[in-house]
Parts: C-alpha cells; sequence; structure tokens
C-alpha cells in the first residue's frame, strides 16, 4: 500500500532517491520520477506495464524551464506556452539530449508542459529536475481523477501518493505538435481546440492512423474491462435488453432501467462537468456486476471533442 498525503517534503525526498510519486495535476493523476534519471524513467514504464514505444510527457515547472530541455521553440510555441500555461496543453518540441531516449522513446522530440495544481507546482518548483509523468494508470485502462483511483491499482508499486483531491478538468491534455509554425492536434483533451484557433489560428489534425505519433492515439485506449457500446441508448437498451447493463448518459435520465445502474455525466447538460465525471464514472461502472456499459456521444463542441474522442477509444475504436 502506498501512503496517501500533502506531504511536498516527502515527495521530494522520494523523487530524489530516483522513487516514483503519483501526483495530482489539473487533469488527471500522474505517475511522476526524476525525467533525468534513466532508472527512474525505467521504473515508469514498468509499474504502467507500458510498451516502451509510448514516450511520457515532461511536466515542467514554468515556461521559463523550457531552454533546459528543448532545443527549439517556434514562435507559435512561445506564444501558446505564455497563453495556456500552467494549464491542460503539452506541447511536443525538439528535445535537449539531457532528455534520455526512454522518455521520448527515441523520438527527437519531446512531450512538455506546465500542470496547473498548486502543490504539484510548488513539487516542480522544489525539485533540481522535470519530472517525467504519464496518468498513472496500468497501460491501456481508464486514467485516475482522485488519489483513490491510483492506490487501487498501483498502490502496491508506489511508495506516496501526493493527494490533491479530485482533478478538475478530469480529461488529459490535449497535445499539438509543429510543422515549422503550424500547429497539428495529436490528441484533443482539456483545452478546446477552438480557444487554440483563436490564439494562433488553425490547427491541423492528426488523431488517427495505424503508426500513431502518440499512442495515446491508439484506437484501443482510456478502456474499462466491460464491454462499452456507444450508440442511441434507448436502442441499445431495446436490442440488447436491461439485464447485465449499465448506462453512462450526458444529461438525459433513462427511465426505463433502475437508477443504481446508470450515470449521468451532467443532468445540466454541462459540459466541464460532464469532463470532471467521465473518468470516476467508467470505473464506477466497471466495478458494477454488469456486463455491458451503453454510452452516448455528448455534443462536439467545448471538451465534448475530449469526452467523445475518450469514450470511442475506451468503445475499442
Ligand atoms: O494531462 C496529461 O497529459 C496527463 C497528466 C498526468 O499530465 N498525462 C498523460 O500522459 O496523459 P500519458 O503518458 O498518459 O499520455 C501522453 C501521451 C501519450 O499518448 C504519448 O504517446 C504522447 O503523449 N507523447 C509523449 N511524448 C511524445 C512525443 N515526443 N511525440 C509524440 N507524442 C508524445
Ligand atoms: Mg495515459
Amino acid at each position: 500500500m502506498a501512503t496517501i498525503g500533502t506531504d511536498i517534503q516527502k515527495a521530494v525526498d522520494e523523487l530524489n532517491l530516483g522513487h516514483l510519486v503519483a501526483i495530482p495535476t489539473e487533469t488527471v493523476y500522474g505517475l511522476a520520477g526524476n525525467a533525468f534519471n534513466e532508472l527512474a524513467v525505467a521504473k515508469i514504464f514498468a509499474v504502467k506495464k507500458r510498451p516502451s514505444f509510448d514516450p511520457l510527457i515532461v511536466h515542467l515547472p514554468s515556461a521559463d524551464y523550457l531552454d533546459n530541455v528543448v532545443s527549439k521553440i517556434p514562435e507559435v510555441a512561445k506564444k501558446l506556452s505564455t497563453h495556456f500555461w500552467p494549464g491542460p496543453l503539452t506541447l511536443v518540441l525538439p528535445r535537449k539530449t539531457q532528455i534520455p531516449d526512454l522518455v521520448t522513446s527515441g523520438l527527437p522530440n519531446v512531450a512538455v508542459r506546465v500542470p496547473n495544481h498548486p502543490l504539484t507546482l510548488e513539487l516542480l518548483r522544489t525539485l533540481s529536475f522535470p519530472l517525467a509523468c504519464p496518468s498513472a494508470n496500468p497501460f491501456g485502462y481508464v486514467s485516475p481523477t482522485t488519489a483513490q483511483h491510483v492506490e487501487a491499482q498501483l498502490g502496491e508499486d508506489i511508495p506516496y501518493i501526493l493527494d490533491g483531491g479530485t482533478c478538475q478538468v478530469g480529461i488529459e491534455s490535449t497535445i499539438l505538435g509543429f510543422d515549422g509554425d503550424q500547429p497539428i492536434l495529436y490528441r484533443p483533451g482539456g483545452i478546446p481546440i477552438g480557444d487554440i484557433e483563436n490564439l494562433v489560428g488553425r490547427v491541423a489534425i492528426k488523431t488517427t492512423g495505424s503508426n500513431p505519433v502518440a499512442p495515446g492515439m491508439l484506437k484501443n485506449h482510456y478502456a474499462p474491462n466491460k464491454t462499452l457500446k456507444i450508440g442511441n441508448i434507448s436502442e441499445l437498451l431495446k436490442k440488447y435488453g436491461h439485464e447485465q447493463v449499465g448506462v453512462l448518459s450526458f444529461e438525459h435520465h433513462y427511465d426505463e432501467l433502475s437508477d443504481p445502474r446508470q450515470i449521468q455525466l451532467s443532468p445540466k447538460g454541462d459540459l466541464t462537468e460532464a469532463a470532471q465525471n467521465l473518468f470516476a464514472s467508467l470505473r464506477k461502472l466497471d466495478a458494477m456486476d454488469i456486463r455491458y456499459i451503453f454510452a452516448e456521444l455528448v455534443p462536439e463542441t467545448g471538451l465534448g471533442a475530449a469526452i467523445n474522442d475518450r469514450l470511442k477509444r475506451a468503445a475499442g475504436g
């Protein structure tokens, strides 16, 4: 069992020893280790059972730190970092050699972001190194949004979980790469693409394919163990019946199904609230004595695009 607490010094001590600590961010909890220490980075892959071809995001204390890990910053990336950091935006930029190959899976670029959580920002400012930090879930499973989610799955393998409460955004960061000054979307996430386009103009989309640039783009990812089917919930209930079924809806309540087996992401139809509740709701349904989870897509606007992306991947593409 991991210790769960709010002791930043304890987290610092563990990380200085090359150990892993789970940390809160505004998006999801991360599994953090010294990004400059190959042994610590190797532990991250081992604990998550993550394939070595799936690179890690490096978490920085501030945009000023970028020069230590990145060799070139396009103007547009500078603008984005100034505007959205700290916040749920990850930028993929040419790396410096201080970043071990293992972190980037040998790629010439490194993914970086400044997370927006007071405990983790204080932790990052105290440390003398940045943190390699993927979501703190076993590879392929739903991301954790509470310290208890982390404890349930990785508690045996890590000494400490820094408890920052429930993640406010609830869905992982938006990932952008660059072709010269042209931003390219690799993964929709906590910053809606419209907000990015308002600042820097058109963003190119590159989020699927058989050989994805970002494995979070793999078609089967963020997935519960139960079979997840996406569609019109009333029709799914008609087709498959109500036995062994749980429902994940956006705002609507399906009266034909009993309450404990259905979760509304946001009864008032708010996408921000829906994103906050998405992963915890999938975990709740996954723990029920059911076989199927029926879910419906949400409106594609704002955070809706990221929510729908995760739902589709959780259903296996
Ligand atoms: O919100 C988040 O981004 C959370 C919190 C903990 O910060 N982290 C997170 O990390 O979602 P992870 O490892 O679960 O997902 C990171 C994604 C992966 O799909 C990975 O392939 C992609 O980022 N990625 C990392 N480095 C990359 C690189 N150099 N080039 C392209 N994609 C990269
Ligand atoms: Mg992940």
